[in-house]
């Protein structure tokens, strides 16, 4: 059993409260996600769960025991940093062997730890590889496996993609999550950047200043946002103030700018939109544009590539949206 029970905890730096009485729970097996903006206390919340921070209030747990005031390598959690945190002195084997080394596993049981993990990430035969002669995703390789070697229960990430290229953090992002879920083992993600949390995700807990803003799937948070923030953290979205039959106040609404389309191809019981053309942008399978109502608000639309339609900038056009994917937000 290696499920995470997070209670009530807190970490406050002089006058910060990075982290401000968070409770969760994390499925065993499950791969789940810190998101939210820089300064929020992902980092912090990690580094207590890995045991590198003190808790000012509350519990942790692992598998029903609390490790909260145990020291970090007594845990039973391994770790991957964004900045890989390799040993440039070592070499491939000699960083994956680290913790072994330091948890006094016999030599030859070693060797064989070091060519099963390394195999797991798909570096077998780098062992005598020095880190000055890889590539960024493979140093970012040797750091997952020098993490796996050890067995942890739990495997936390730390932003481990940030310093890659693209390409290489959409095919890492993939690796990761395969590899988590062919070993069953329960995962903690951090990041910053939505769309890598939805995609590796089974849950994503959104951060702001400290605090939880919404717990859900990726697609629960996407398609039901609780709050403006989670709504427009999670993705673009058209953020309008709306009366609503029977209340007194007015209320934020978030709707996606997929839910609009062009009135020539929406269905006739959407609701129209007149509107001025601001601008366009082609980013291949799909189109996004920015469009002026009447009363000078601005809505964004993507629309997936419509050669049959050409639009320009400055052009008056009738946008028509999907009533059923307006969400109230608080
Ligand atoms: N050791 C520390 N001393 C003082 N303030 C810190 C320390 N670590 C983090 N903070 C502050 O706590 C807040 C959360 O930081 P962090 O957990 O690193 O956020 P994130 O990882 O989401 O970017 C920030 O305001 C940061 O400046
Ligand atoms: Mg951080």
């Amino acid at each position: 059993m290696s499920g995470i029970v997070i209670a009530g905890v807190s970490r406050i730096f002089g006058t910060v409260r990075a982290v401000d009485n968070i409770t969760l729970t994390v499925a065993q097996g499950e791969f789940f996600t810190l998101l939210g903006p820089s300064g929020c206390g992902k980092t912090t919340l990690l580094r207590m769960i890995a045991g590198f921070s003190d808790l000012d209030g509350g519990e942790i747990s692992i598998g029903g025991q609390r490790i909260d005031k145990l020291a970090a390598h007594r845990r039973d959690i391994g770790m991957v940093f964004q900045n890989y945190a390799v040993f440039p002195n070592l070499s491939v084997a000699g960083n994956v062997a680290y913790g072994l080394k330091a948890r006094r596993v016999p030599p030859p049981e070693i060797a064989a730890r070091v060519e099963e993990a390394l195999s797991l990430v798909q570096l077998s035969g780098f062992g005598d590889r020095q880190p000055h002669q890889l590539s960024g995703g493979q140093l970012q390789r040797v750091a997952i496996a020098r993490a796996l070697v050890i067995r942890p229960q739990v495997l936390l990430f730390d932003e481990p993609l940030s310093n890659l290229d693209a390409r290489l953090r959409v095919s890492m992002r993939g690796e990761i999550r395969a590899l988590q879920k062919s070993l069953g083992i329960t995962a903690i993600y951090v990041t910053h950047d939505q769309e890598e949390a939805m995609s590796v995700s089974d849950r994503i807990a959104m951060m702001n200043a400290g605090r939880l803003e919404q717990v859900g799937a990726p697609v629960e948070i996407y398609r039901k946002p609780a709050t403006r923030f989670a709504a427009e953290f999670m993705g673009t979205t058209n953020l309008v103030e709306a009366r609503m039959l029977g209340l007194a106040a007015p209320v934020s609404v978030s709707l996606r700018p997929e839910a609009l389309r062009f009135a020539e191809e929406a269905p006739a019981d959407w609701p129209r939109l007149s509107c001025v053309v601001e601008s366009l942008e082609m980013l291949g399978p799909i189109t996004r544009l920015d469009a002026r109502l009447a009363n000078g608000t601005t809505v964004r639309m993507a629309t997936l590539d419509t050669p049959s339609l050409s639009v320009q900038a400055g052009q008056a056009v009738t946008l028509a949206y999907d009533p059923a994917r307006l969400t109230v937000v608080a």
